[in-house]
């Protein structure tokens, strides 16, 4: 017999305030938040009263093509109706077209590539975790595990995520973390030159260092470390999950380096906010993984791979990396110049306003309460990432916001 007793209790969630049973049910590792969103349409988010926000973040360089876009919510439904899971035990119609795609853009003006293969996960941590052991898998025979990452990177809060990343912060108190990383000083190639062992069988890498706060690599070091890796027998993980898939003003980030590397790892945008990670491989790298090696039960299946699959046709439709690069060199025309700003780095639509004062996190207060929301990474650091959906006059309003921001900023 049905418990009615349960039944009220369901009933009665939806009288209590939203943000007071976030903080009575949820654990508290996020710390508190300042809104709840209720709904977004393009590049505009709702509160639970109706405010309207501009949105400058995208669910953290998630929502590229902006919220509750119709051909992505049209594929998901139609998805949902047909077959929502099926394991990896069954092969689906979905994953693999996503996959193919995937292929088609990393190798993009490397024709002499033949293939790479993909391994799905659920989120960037995951796909990190498969880059990971398909190093060590690929290393094993040559006794190679050891991976160099560098100081300052995020790769995931998993715990081979959390120990290929360059926080300490993140770290101590889950210590003892997994073995068998070094990290070296970003921008520095002699710095990996000099960590290299017997044992090395890769290096890890954002292109930019995304929560960091933007940091951008400086010139030819992308360059060098491929060299490098080549010249010593080392993979090349290129960590783009914040910045793959067009933000940049590139399909991939290391895309301006033209270099390729070995391993490619994706979430965040994939899937429009449903949760789809991907690590690709070269053939001759992803072949280390043999049938048992890793798995993932959510991996790749038809439902979050159906919204990946229309994120990348729109993403072509709407030719999303020229959009990205045209849009962001409009936001740094827009702010260039303004006082409160040192420099503004990133590419594309990933852009860090570098402060001169460290009241970043008050200014991300400020313009919220004027409809924006923006990003605070530190004190001194605004990241921005835009819908790359986003209009070129939402881009200036948006700019015009922050100005007004910086002034209040005491
Ligand atoms: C470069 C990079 N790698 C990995 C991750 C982890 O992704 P997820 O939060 O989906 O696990 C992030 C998240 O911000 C990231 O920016």
């Amino acid at each position: 017999m049905m418990d009615q007793s349960l039944v009220d209790y369901f009933d009665s969630l939806d009288s209590i305030d939203p943000m007071d049973l976030s903080e009575s049910a949820l654990m508290q590792n996020y710390g508190k938040a300042a809104l709840c969103l209720v709904r977004g349409n393009g590049a505009w988010v709702y509160d639970s009263d109706g405010k309207a926000y501009l949105d400058f973040l995208s669910g953290i360089a998630v929502a590229s093509l902006g919220h509750a876009h119709p051909k992505i919510a049209a594929a998901i439904a139609l998805q949902a109706d047909r077959l929502i899971h099926v394991s990896n035990i069954f092969a689906n119609e979905v994953g693999p077209k996503v996959a193919a795609m995937l292929n088609r853009l990393i190798l993009m003006g490397y024709p002499e590539e033949s293939n790479g293969r993909v391994i799905f996960s659920n989120s960037g941590a995951e796909a990190n975790e498969a880059a990971i052991k398909l190093a060590r898998k690929y290393g094993l025979e040559s006794k190679r595990h050891h991976i160099i990452a560098t100081v300052g990177s995020f790769h995931g809060r998993t715990m081979g995520a959390l120990s290929a990343t360059g926080q300490k912060s993140k770290q101590t108190s889950f210590e003892p973390l997994l073995p068998g990383f070094t990290h070296v000083e970003w921008n520095d190639v002699s710095a990996i030159e000099a960590a290299i062992t017997d044992e090395t069988v890769a290096v890890m890498l954002e292109p930019i260092q995304g929560e960091r706060g933007v940091v951008d690599p400086s010139p030819g070091y992308i360059e060098e470390v491929r060299k490098l890796c080549s010249s010593r027998g080392l993979l090349l993980i290129m960590d783009e999950v914040q910045t793959g898939l067009g933000r940049t003003g590139a399909w991939f980030a290391f895309q301006h380096h033209s270099i390729l590397p070995d391993i490619v790892t994706i979430a965040k945008a994939l899937g429009s906010g449903m949760p789809i990670g991907a690590c690709w491989a070269r053939d001759s790298v992803a072949r280390a993984f043999t049938a048992g090696d890793h798995g993932s039960t959510f991996g790749g299946q038809p439902l979050a791979a159906s919204a990946a699959l229309a994120t990348i046709r729109e993403m072509i439709e709407i030719d999303a990396p020229n959009r990205a690069q045209e849009l962001g060199e409009r936001i740094v025309k827009n702010l260039d110049g303004n006082p409160e700003i040192l420099r503004i780095s990133g590419s594309g639509l990933l852009r860090g306003l570098n402060l001169m004062r460290p009241v970043a996190k008050q200014v991300v207060e400020i313009a919220m309460g004027k409809g924006l929301i923006l990003n605070a990474i530190g004190d001194s650091v605004i990241r921005l990432a835009p819908p790359l959906i986003v209009s070129s006059s939402q881009i200036d309003s948006a700019c015009d916001l922050i100005s007004a921001s910086l002034g209040e900023a005491q």
